[in-house]
């Protein structure tokens, strides 16, 4: 997912580099770290300066590289405490299994490891993404390092499973730049939802006419991705039932594609009991071909255009407000005109204690949106922005409501 340029806005990280081939991707890490707004002082250990100049990390960063505990040009000659008393956050972008072992053990005889030891543990979290080979990665040695490391409060991320650069396969390789900022931007999110499940649909269903025809519309899926992407940094376990997008599943969250209404409802059905939260963003087609043709309908040479019977689709989210104990369910109303009274009106149709209406023209594929939260009491405008800022304050009032039901 495109990552937001204010996700990390005011944020000061320092960005640790421990030994290995995965320092490559540390220089991208750099520039996206900088491009979601966060500020970046690069640390490097001996080990990363053999694949990776300081002088392309201190480019990317605009600032100089510390390498040294014995670094003269900090006045009082102590970078180990300076730097880590100004950091949100330390990322340590590849954590090599050497670098594990020694943090485990509380070692501190290079600057790195020296300043991860000293930093203001409640003050300053220690994020770790591990990089290596398979094997070093499953050895029993790194498995009980890496649960040292958590057991003390460090958060790792990954590794991911996949290619690795000796040509092996298997869990082991850094997280990709982007998944990188994904996840440290989640992090720093407050967890209002911690503990709590949430489905979501999202994106437009396809009816189809006959094997290569049918109707659909134009939601690109972008709200209900947002809204996924942002209940999973608040700390739920999110589920995605998604139409036909073209949109990156967000991290950690699970994912099922369907095509029709009907299959959305199956789908949809025997989660939603299980649920908190259900949030129905989808826009769901109302009817669908009351028959889908085998074989591609053909012009018959009258100029008669065919006629399609129609048939209505069900309901998904009225149906999952009206299971005996529905989780707490939000609907969207798109609509071309009169948003207040229509999305007043759908609420009370569809049994459901909060809508949120939208223009369907001023929003479909757009990266921006204006939402206005509709409830039994009446109504409250969240101004324009984009749609990932809007996900998080709708995730934050859904929140508030699961807390203090009215
Ligand atoms: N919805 C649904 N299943 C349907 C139709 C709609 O779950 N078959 C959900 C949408 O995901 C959305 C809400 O209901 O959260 C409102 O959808 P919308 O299409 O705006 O409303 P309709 O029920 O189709 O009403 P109308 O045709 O009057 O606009």
């Amino acid at each position: 997912m495109a990552t937001n340029s204010t996700d990390l806005a005011g944020r000061h990280l320092v960005l640790g580099l421990s030994g290995g081939i995965a320092c490559y991707k540390s220089a991208e890490l750099v520039r996206q770290l900088i491009q979601a707004g966060a500020t970046v002082q690069v640390v490097m250990t001996e080990g990363a300066e053999a694949f990776i100049t300081p002088i392309t990390l201190q480019a990317l960063s605009g600032r100089p590289v510390y390498t040294s505990q014995w670094d003269a040009r900090e006045p009082n000659n102590m970078p180990h405490i300076n730097l880590s008393r100004e950091a949100d956050a330390v990322l340590v972008a590849p954590a090599s299994a050497d670098f594990m072992a020694r943090l485990a053990q509380g070692r501190a005889d290079e600057l790195l490891s020296l300043l991860c030891l000293a930093r203001p543990i409640e003050r300053c979290p220690l994020l770790l993404a591990p990089a290596m080979n398979r094997e070093m990665w499953a050895h029993p040695a790194t498995q009980r390092n890496a649960a040292q490391l958590r057991a003390d409060g460090a958060t790792l991320l990954g590794p991911d499973a996949g290619d690795q650069a000796c040509g092996e396969v298997g869990d082991g390789r850094m997280l990709e730049p982007e998944d990188l900022v994904e996840e440290l931007t989640a992090f720093f999110q407050p967890k209002v939802l911690a503990g709590r499940s949430v489905l979501i649909t999202a994106g437009p269903t396809y009816e189809a006419i006959d094997p290569v025809r049918g109707i659909t519309n134009r939601s690109s899926g972008k709200m209900g991705f947002a809204l996924a992407r942002a209940a999973r940094e608040a700390g739920a376990r999110v589920t995605l039932v998604a139409g036909p997008v073209a949109l990156a599943t967000p991290r950690g969250v699970a994912r099922v594609d369907v095509h029709s209404a009907r299959q959305m409802h199956e789908a949809v059905l025997p989660l939603a009991a299980s649920q908190d939260v259900f949030i129905a963003t989808a826009a769901v087609a109302d009817w669908r071909p009351a028959e889908v043709q085998e074989h591609k309908i053909k012009k018959d040479g009258s100029g008669q255009a065919p006629s399609i019977a129609m048939a209505e689709n069900p309901d998904i989210l009225a149906a999952v407000a009206r299971l005996p104990r529905p989780p707490y369910c939000v609907g969207f109303a798109a609509e071309s005109r009169e948003l207040l009274a229509h999305a007043q009106a759908k609420r009370e149709r569809k049994g459901i204690p909060l809508i949120v209406g939208n223009l369907g023209p001023a929003t479909f594929g757009r990266d921006d949106n204006t939402l206005l939260l509709v409830d039994e009491h009446g109504h409250r405008e969240i101004p324009t922005g984009g749609k990932q800022a809007l996900a998080r304050e709708l995730v934050r009032e859904i929140a508030h409501r699961l807390k203090n039901p009215t």
